[in-house]
């Protein structure tokens, strides 16, 4: 079901401090700073040759970003992203082995968010997973 690693995403305490570590000490090109408000987060995307890196900063204190940084004030690897062709079907594989979608609501399942590359996304439950945080993302495959 899952094909390409999208991203990999660091919370950071600092996007600036962030962002001059990949520029300045790793020689990387940086994109410009998004803001996602539906999501709590300011991030910038690293490009790298076969992936990308994000870089995802709180943007107030209710950002799931702030939370996590409570626990790991240094910052570190926050999820992960995989692509799928369907976003839907997959969420419904998903949730029919008992996985856990995050964002469903009383029984409801999860809608899909759109994301910083403007495509659906979804996470599933760290516990379900390995414990890593998972990002779903539809990326349609060319033809
Ligand atoms: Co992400």
């Amino acid at each position: 079901m899952i094909g390409k690693l999208n991203h990999v995403a660091i919370a950071v305490p600092s996007l600036e401090e962030g962002v001059k570590t990949y520029s300045s000490v790793l020689g990387a090109q940086i994109s410009a700073v998004q803001e996602l408000p539906e999501h709590g987060v300011r991030l910038v995307f690293i490009e790298l040759p076969n992936t990308k890196i994000e870089l995802l900063e709180a943007l107030n204190e209710d950002s799931p970003i702030a939370a996590f940084l409570e626990r790991n004030p240094a910052g570190g690897i926050h999820h992960i992203c995989y692509e799928v062709e369907d976003i839907i079907a997959a969420r419904d594989k998903l949730t029919a082995t008992g996985a856990r979608v995050l964002g469903a609501k009383d029984g409801s399942v999860a809608q899909p968010k759109i994301g910083a590359h403007g495509n659906p996304v979804l996470f599933l439950h760290p516990k379900d997973f390995q414990g890593t945080l998972i990002e779903l993302e539809e990326v349609k495959v060319s033809s």
